[in-house]
């Protein structure tokens, strides 16, 4: 029996971390943890109780008494905060513009952490953000630091819009991108960055198949 092993996935937005992580985690029979998932959550509750965003204590309060539970599926992942399901609504615009405030409070940080740390202390888990390399799993035995130009995950944003029907502007899209972009590199707090000893993917011009195969391929490396 092969030994499990924990995979860090990091990079900026819409590189492609969650679709391969997925793959690689089916693939392996690993667990996933999606980590930008619970930011998104903590910030769509905050969102609709109202809590200041900017205020540290007042975030942290709402955390430790929210429950978010990832629910791994098939070929599906669900999440759960307090029960309900958010699958879909901390995907939506207001989420994802206000996601980086939320995300740059230490308190916050430090409690999420606690939590993914928790989620993979057996290994055999797959883990996509942009700390999970550097400060998450710093021990993780495959570390995947995944890019592509800003025009191009843009482009793959709205086609995700335009196949679900969902109105969709590729300038603001890529504006806001960029924006968020700037946001989580230039936090005090655990920004986003390639781990010293991450494997660095351009994946701007391979199809997704290419790139899984690509870490699947330095996973069988390692795990022999
Ligand atoms: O899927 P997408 O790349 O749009 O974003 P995400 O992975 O769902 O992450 C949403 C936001 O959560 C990021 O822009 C970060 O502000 C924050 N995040 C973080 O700070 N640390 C992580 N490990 C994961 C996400
Ligand atoms: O998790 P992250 O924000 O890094 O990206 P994602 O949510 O997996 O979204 C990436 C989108 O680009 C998906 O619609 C993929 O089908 C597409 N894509 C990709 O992930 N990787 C490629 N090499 C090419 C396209």
């Amino acid at each position: 029996v092969n030994k499990k092993i924990s995979i860090a996935i990091d990079g900026p937005a819409a590189a492609g971390k969650s679709t391969v992580a997925k793959i690689i985690a089916q693939k392996l029979s690993y667990i996933y943890v999606d980590t930008g998932a619970m930011y998104r959550s903590l910030t769509w509750k905050a969102l609709r109780e109202g809590v200041e965003l900017e205020n540290p204590d007042k975030l942290f309060e709402l955390l430790k008494k929210t429950d978010i539970t990832l629910v791994n599926e098939a070929n599906k992942q669900k999440v759960l905060v307090d029960g309900i399901d958010v699958t879909e609504d901390i995907r939506k615009p207001d989420v994802t513009r206000n996601v980086s405030i939320v995300s740059k409070h230490e308190s916050v940080r430090n409690e999420m952490v606690r939590r993914q740390q928790e989620l993979g202390k057996n290994g055999g888990v797959v883990m996509d953000g942009r700390d999970i390399g550097t400060h998450v799993m710093p021990g993780a035995e495959v570390k995947i630091f995944l890019l592509a130009s800003v025009d191009e995950r843009a482009i793959r944003r709205h086609r995700e819009n335009i196949e679900k029907g969902i109105e969709s502007d590729l300038e603001q899209i890529k504006k806001e991108i960029a924006e968020r972009d700037k946001l989580d590199t230039e936090r005090k707090i655990a920004p986003l960055k390639k781990a010293d000893d991450a494997i660095e993917i351009d994946t701007t011009s391979l199809s997704v198949k290419e790139v899984a195969d690509k870490i699947l391929a330095i996973v069988h490396e390692r795990i022999g």
